[in-house]
């Protein structure tokens, strides 16, 4: 199957999977080369259009392998992964290429920019592969992340905060079907690490599907809707949380512009 079909797949809504099923992992296993034990030992999900999910669990409990073998940057060693419907098996090497590039969005813990490109440029980069592109877009998603002053600096010149900014405008340029974040709060300050999240919790708000890895609880349950629990490879507790966990400052001021309305 080519990327075109899956596309076609992804706007008829999945295969027949059920309406609003994205991502479906069935009884899925991953024994590196050399690994004594399974990184993942029989996970079985699915995660649902507009979802807004943090994964959590100790280090070494498979969460980034997870992650990567739904992005698929990497196959798993026996289970099935169906993203909008399709079994990623199904695609050779170049297939996966495509599928990344066109249905996902990837935020690393440490930003991964390029350093020889200005910001603007490192947003730029997916589209480009796409043969597609979007100077516009890309300054507009600059804009909304709160960005435009840096747009033309190279990273080295920038906080982490910014270049974690960057970062996610560069996952978004594509509009991904699926985006994916690897402790993108991991390398951050407080104050940066809870802007970046709101900017995933208002992005999820727009509608966007995000998986999201991180350590943080607090962070967690206030900005996801669900909180996926992972040990030792394997899926231990699946909370959805009927109404996020809100710092009372922040409650205090919803209610406020509630009652000024
Ligand atoms: N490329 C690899 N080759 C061999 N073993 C690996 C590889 N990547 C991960 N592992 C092993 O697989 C297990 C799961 O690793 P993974 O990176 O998924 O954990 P994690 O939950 O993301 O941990 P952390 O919170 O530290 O990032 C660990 O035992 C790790 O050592
Ligand atoms: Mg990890």
């Amino acid at each position: 199957m080519d990327g075109r079909t899956l596309f076609r797949a992804f706007r008829d809504g999945g295969g027949g999977n059920g309406m609003s099923e994205l991502v479906r992992l069935t009884g899925v296993t991953k024994v590196y080369q050399g690994g004594i034990t399974g990184a993942l030992n029989g996970m079985s999900v699915t995660v649902e259009r507009g979802e807004f999910t943090a994964i959590m669990g100790p280090s070494g409990s498979g969460k980034s392998t997870m992650l990567n073998l739904v992005a698929g940057l990497d196959r798993p060693t026996s289970g099935t992964i169906a993203v909008g419907g399709t079994d990623l098996a199904k695609f050779s090497e170049a297939g996966l290429a495509r599928f990344r590039r066109d249905h996902i969005g990837f935020v690393f813990q440490f930003f991964h920019l390029l350093p020889n490109l200005t910001a603007l440029e490192n947003v730029l980069i997916p589209a480009q592969l796409k043969g597609n592109p979007a100077p516009e877009r890309a300054r507009s998603l600059i804009d909304q992340l709160g960005i435009t002053e840096i747009a033309d600096r190279y990273p080295a010149r920038l906080s982490g905060g910014q270049q974690q900014r960057v970062a996610i405008a560069r996952a978004l340029i594509n509009s991904p079907t699926l985006l994916l974040a690897d402790e993108p709060t991991g390398a951050l300050d407080t104050h940066s690490g809870e802007q970046v999240m709101e900017l995933l919790g208002q992005l999820h708000r727009d509608g966007q599907t995000i998986l999201l890895v991180t350590h943080d609880a607090k962070l967690a349950t206030r900005h996801a809707a669900r909180v996926i629990s992972v040990m030792d490879g394997k899926i231990v507790d699946d909370a959805r949380l009927e109404s996020p966990e809100r710092a009372p400052s922040e409650v205090i001021r919803v209610r406020g512009e509630e009652t000024s309305r």
